[in-house]
């Protein structure tokens, strides 16, 4: 994945936690890296090593880290660095939700060797619809749900979702039945 991930995740754990914690949790999932290039490419593998080491370091479920780096990926990140490309993918909640499944074309353009998660949305109604969640890399549910939770709180839309088929229990891919309004 490209550094901005890693550099985001480093983000939330200095900012949360501190530099010395960062510097411990580097160590312990064998990261020799002291800047994270944004539009460089680095292994998915060194991501998972930092989430997990992470989750041991701080004490915490990875699913909780991956919740909470969703929220952070969507309030700091996305909205600080790439604040006109959110502001065109949509008015409201609905609306973004609506146009998700075309947002990583446009960050290919910044991003040209991005392998994107691809979306679609379907039973859209006025304050439902279900998202469902394709990619090759395993383990992001719970990164998905802190993304739309982030969502809902940027567009300042009380929202729910909830996972009505999995890929890591046998499903196709992941879907996530959300509700606001
Ligand atoms: C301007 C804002 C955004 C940028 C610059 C961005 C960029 C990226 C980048 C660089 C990756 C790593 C993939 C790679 O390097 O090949 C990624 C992955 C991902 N992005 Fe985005 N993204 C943005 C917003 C969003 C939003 C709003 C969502 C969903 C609500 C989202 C969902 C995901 C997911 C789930 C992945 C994990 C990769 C996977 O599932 O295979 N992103 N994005």
């Amino acid at each position: 994945m490209y550094g901005l991930v890693n550099k985001a995740v480093e983000e939330l754990v200095v900012s949360n936690f501190g530099e010395e914690k960062w510097e411990l949790i580097k160590e312990k999932a064998g990261v020799d890296v002291d800047v994270f290039i944004s539009n460089e490419a680095y292994p998915d593998d060194m991501t998972y090593k930092l989430v997990g080491a992470a989750s041991e370091v701080l004490g915490l479920p990875a699913e909780t880290i991956l919740v909470v780096f969703g929220e952070h990926w969507v309030l700091q990140t996305a909205s600080k660095s790439y604040g006109p490309m959110m502001k065109s993918s949509g008015t409201s909640f609905r609306d973004f939700l609506v146009n998700l499944p075309n947002f990583h074309t446009r960050v290919a353009m910044i991003y040209p060797n991005l392998e994107p998660p691809r979306f679609q949305c379907t039973d859209v109604t006025e304050n439902s619809l279900h998202l469902h969640y394709h990619s090759h890399r395993p383990g992001l549910t719970a990164f998905v749900t802190g993304l739309i939770q982030g969502l809902g709180k940027l567009y300042e839309t009380p929202c729910s979702s909830k996972t009505i088929a999995r890929k890591d229990e046998g499903a196709d891919h992941d879907v996530f039945e959300v509700t606001w309004g």
